[in-house]
């Protein structure tokens, strides 16, 4: 679908139907016929006037992620009808509010479907979305601003779908090695730098922990480093993904119902992809490492075991008391692997990690947790631009002794029933040299990676959270 920017008035612009957002049911040109269908201006409320060709949706209130969301109302609603091209005003002049970029945002994210599985596809008439470079009271944006918007929130949205697209995919289509081939495509297309490590290579590296999760795996295990080293970056930062590409949580098996949606455990990696994807596209200035644990967590003769005791790749020791708690063993040796590999000043990792997060944030807030409240603070600042919700989980140190193990250096899982998220992200502040404390920030996307039931511009599915977000914080890095 193509998006484009006219410079002339909304009602110049040629176009089979027209898309008007609503703040509220003064002053509209359809006023009375709204006010006969009772419309009331509500948030993702939708009135089509098919004499007039004209599609209005309410927007409760002039926020940008109000309107992402009301985009995707709108284009959910347009995907249905014949029209060819649709037509709206610039809602926010020189975007200061953020508010063109978000509608863009909403009609690519809102728009996104996944039918690779369906036998038939649903057909796709829309082909042309047109913009007015003006608000519907005639104030007028610079074009070459737009056009700049324009293409960042497309490369932004579009990165965000690439990420769905490979979470959605089965367990069956994308194991380990096959995520490996996909960052090697994307190393190719995009100019950038990739390493892929096997087993054996894994055994050299003493990643112990990691290897043993995916023993009894078909598929092999593999560590993915895809960098991406412009000239004279201005920082650097490291993210790590886990990538669970099915997690049926092996032997401490999950019960049937808790199993369904586990290939969603791969959403860390997919999001870390999905970023390197638009850094590499916006050509940022800032050096990239993308690390990947990618790991089958099965059953079988060859598993690991509860009461097996693991050393990670920095030497520690791991009673693991629970199988099913493996994305905190596998992102230990990756925080090892891009600690000794790479001189950052970020270390961010993205796991779907934890059933307790989901329980303390709820279903639609992704759990971060590190030891600068400077850092926090900032990735707070890019979840608010972004529309993605972010809650800070703090950690302490009475949390911190439910880790302690009779046999080990520490346990896999707390002794407690409670704090579980947080107790996860201590068990990762274990692998984290004492230099590199202030620089990491661990992102618990259980929550809302996986969407049950479709809210805002997220339908059923993955929501490749985490993308928008880390890219609006790599954009500020100066
Ligand atoms: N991948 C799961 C966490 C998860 C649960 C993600 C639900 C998305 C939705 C993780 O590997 C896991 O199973 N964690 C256990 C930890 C427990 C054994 C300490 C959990 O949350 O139950
Ligand atoms: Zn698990
Ligand atoms: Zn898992």
């Amino acid at each position: 679908m193509k998006i484009s920017i006219n410079n002339a008035h909304l009602y110049d612009v040629s176009a089979e139907l027209t898309l008007v957002f609503a703040l509220s049911t003064d002053e509209l040109l359809h006023e009375g016929v709204l006010s006969e269908l009772c419309f009331k201006a509500e948030q993702d409320e939708i009135c089509y006037l098919s004499e007039f060709k004209t599609l209005y949706v309410g927007v409760e209130a002039n926020e940008h992620d109000l309107f992402r969301s009301a985009a995707a109302t709108a284009i959910i609603t347009v995907s249905k009808y014949k029209y060819k091209s649709l037509k709206l005003a610039q809602y926010d002049v020189n975007n200061s509010e953020g508010i063109f970029s978000a509608l863009v945002e909403g009609f690519l994210l809102g728009g996104y479907k996944f039918e690779q599985y369906k036998s038939e596809k649903s057909p796709l008439f829309l082909e042309e979305i047109i913009f007015s470079s003006r608000t519907l009271e005639d104030e007028h944006s610079e074009l070459a601003l737009l056009e700049a918007k324009l293409l960042h929130a497309q490369i932004c949205a579009n990165a965000t779908n690439f990420a769905r697209d490979l979470v959605n995919a089965t367990p069956e289509d994308i194991y380990p090695a096959k995520l490996s081939q996909i960052a090697k495509e994307l190393s190719e297309q995009n100019g950038m730098s990739l390493k892929v490590l096997g087993e054996e290579a894994l055994a050299e590296e003493k990643m112990n922990a990691m290897l043993c999760v995916g023993r009894a795996s078909r598929h092999e295990t593999q560590l993915i480093h895809l960098s991406y080293t412009p000239k004279n970056p201005v920082a650097t930062i490291s993210l790590i993904g886990k990538g669970l590409t099915y997690d049926s949580g092996g032997l401490s098996l999950k019960p049937a119902a808790s199993m369904v949606s586990m290939k969603l455990d791969k959403s860390g990696a997919c999001a870390v992809l999905g970023i390197m994807k638009a850094i590499s596209e916006l050509k940022l200035p800032v050096e990239v490492h993308g690390i990947i644990g990618a790991v089958e967590n099965m059953i079988g003769g060859d598993a690991y075991k509860p009461d097996d005791v693991l050393i990670a790749k920095n030497g520690k020791t791991i009673e693991v008391r629970n199988t099913d708690a493996e994305g905190r063993l596998v992102l230990a040796d990756c925080l090892c692997y891009a600690q000794e590999k790479v001189k950052s000043d970020y270390i961010f990792d993205y796991a779907t990690l934890t059933g307790a997060c989901v329980v303390a944030l709820g279903q639609h807030t992704s759990g971060i947790m590190g030891h600068s409240a400077s850092l926090k603070e900032s990735i707070c600042d890019s979840a608010q631009k972004t529309g993605e919700l972010v809650g800070a989980l703090p950690f302490n140190r009475y949390l911190k002794k439910q880790l302690k193990s009779d046999v080990a250096d520490i346990s896999n899982i707390s002794n407690k029933p409670y704090g579980g998220a947080i107790t996860a992200g201590l068990f990762l502040d274990n692998f984290i040299e004492k230099e590199n404390k202030e620089k990491w920030m661990h992102f618990d996307i259980a929550g809302p990676a996986y969407v049950e039931s479709a809210w805002g511009y997220n339908p059923y599915g993955a929501s490749g959270a985490g993308v928008r977000l880390t890219l609006d914080w790599l954009s500020n890095l100066k």
